[in-house]
């Protein structure tokens, strides 16, 4: 939806009011130095990631995850410069906010407006970050995203991220653009930033972490909120509106997806939402890499979140920690109940319809069942309910804390994941590393990362056909596991010894980068 003139007028001396803060600063940064400190940019190739959330900064989903953790481990490669260019939200962590230093401003241009961007910096695990600061659109109550003008602030922050790459002179070998709120930097850069030699020699590679969510917005912003020429039409248009996901796969020279499996399930119409056809047309540029995450950051050894700590060659703490997540969920604590949680956002591609045909099937036999997650409305009643009718057998918690996830993954036995389509999915990695066996369903990520126990080889239990009986078949399956102490403690050291570390992953990476 394009915005008035008055609109903006309005914004604009509300921003005056609000950025007190940035404008000292500046001031001292100009009276101290007189230019802008200059970042120590190597010879090393250089590669800069963006996106719009990254752990530990701010994070809601599993793109954080990947983007505090995929950046860090390529760092430690010390042929590489690695940078991440974030908005700078106002709900990031005051006592990061603290250390950032103020580098620059300058303003940009949104199609006819004329926004406020400061450049604040931050050095943290080897990765330089650099954020984007505009108090207009990213001084939010809340979440993040899913503002009314979602489209103008992330068509702002695709751009003034080009523009501080210019202004700082930190050009890269490769702009790594993660979903749709930053697919917009590759249709600039490839549209309307190339009569520029450095922006020029830059290569692009467009991630795609959830084709769901592709930035579709009405024709009536093209040119009047993103600001785009007419010879980008054909790249960017589709099915008669803006489709900034598609825009990126079009223009971008690589495309990657966070699975191989799902790299090769979205040229299929059931999981492409609308862009098979331009998946299949791109089919050249596309991978999948599976993600990794940070084993250092999700371990059982020294997770201060855990009652008790514990590792593969020593299980005693997990003991502990069932128990007391037992006691704190007002279940009988027994050791010899399996617990099944679920820790997930509350949305149907989850596949929480499955398990809520099974559930009540589920819970006659002696299980416990722990469900963690916020999300849509009918979900988070219907667990609520059957946490009611159920006690003693079932607790539900609705709420996204990483706190209580940790002592979940930690305290349970087996970790329910059934997908309808997941393209990566981290919580089986992290379930795995705490020793909670997954049942998953073979989709994406999650068919590329559990494989089915055979009493020889595999991590966990599995199900091809998005069924709920097929579900509940090896839900089955794994209690009966878990009911024989010898197969358990197999399947288990399986599950806690699988590499979701990032050393092979970023490998994977680089070798895209130097095609
Ligand atoms: C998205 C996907 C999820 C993936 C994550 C990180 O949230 O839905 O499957 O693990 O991105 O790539």
């Amino acid at each position: 939806m394009a915005r008035t003139a008055s609109t903006t007028k309005t914004t604009s001396t509300k921003k005056a009011k609000e950025t007190p803060k940035i404008e000292k600063q500046i001031k001292t940064t100009k009276k101290s130095t007189g230019k802008i400190p200059s970042i120590k940019v190597s010879e090393k190739k250089k590669i800069i990631f963006l996106g719009s959330e990254a752990a530990p900064f701010i994070a809601t989903g599993g793109l954080a995850d990947v983007l505090g953790s995929l950046p860090k481990a390529l760092a430690k490669n010390k042929n590489l410069d690695i940078s991440v260019i974030l908005p700078y939200y106002s709900n990031i962590n005051e006592e990061f906010k603290a250390k950032f230093t103020f580098l620059t401003n300058f303003n940009v241009s949104v199609a006819w407006r004329w926004q406020y961007a400061g450049v604040f910096y931050y050095e943290y695990e080897g990765v330089k970050f650099y954020f984007i600061d505009n108090e207009y659109y990213f001084k939010r109550e809340g979440n993040i995203y899913g503002f009314y003008d979602d489209g103008e602030r992330f068509a702002f922050f695709s751009r003034a991220a080009l523009d501080t790459i210019a202004r700082l002179d930190i050009y890269p070998d490769i702009l790594h653009c993660n979903d749709w709120q930053t697919a917009g930097s590759i249709i600039y850069l490839k549209g309307m930033y190339y009569g520029d030699e450095k922006f020029r020699r830059i290569k692009t590679l467009f991630t795609i972490h959830n084709i769901e969510y592709q930035g579709v917005f009405s024709m009536d912003n093209y040119e009047s909120l993103f600001g785009f020429t007419e010879s980008m039409k054909n790249f960017v248009e589709f099915n008669g509106c803006v489709n900034l996901m598609k825009g990126a796969i079009e223009m971008s020279d690589l495309v990657s997806t966070v699975s191989p499996t799902y790299s090769n399930e979205i040229k299929q119409p059931y999981f492409a939402h609308g862009l098979h056809d331009i998946i299949n047309r791109n089919a050249n540029k596309l991978s999948g890499i599976l993600n990794g995450i940070d084993i250092d950051y999700y371990n059982p050894e020294t997770d201060k979140c855990l009652f008790k700590n514990y590792s593969v060659t020593d299980l005693s703490g997990k003991a502990v920690c069932k128990a007391e997540l037992q006691n704190m969920l007002s279940l009988p604590v027994r050791e010899d109940v399996p617990i099944i949680a679920i820790i997930s956002r509350l949305v149907s591609h989850k596949g929480l319809d499955l398990v809520r045909h099974v559930l009540e099937n589920l819970l006659t036999q002696d299980v416990q069942v722990v469900i963690l997650g916020k999300g849509e409305v009918a979900y988070e009643n219907y667990f609520t309910h059957i946490a009611h009718t159920y006690q003693g057998k079932c607790a539900t918690i609705i709420a996204y804390n990483q706190d209580l996830s940790r002592k979940i993954y930690s305290g349970a036995d087996i970790f329910l994941m059934p997908s309808k389509m997941e393209p990566c999915g981290l919580s089986q990695m992290i379930a795995s590393r705490y020793g909670t066996v997954p049942v998953v369903r073979e989709t994406g990520g999650l068919n590329d990362s559990i494989k089915a126990y055979t009493g020889v080889k595999g991590n966990g239990f599995t199900f091809t056909e998005y069924n709920a009986h097929d579900m509940l078949y090896v839900i089955n399956e794994a209690i009966r596991a878990f009911k024989d102490k010898k197969v358990w403690a197999d399947v288990r050291n399986r599950a806690m010894t699988s590499d979701f570390s990032w050393k092979n992953q970023a490998d994977e990476y680089l070798k895209l980068y130097d095609r």
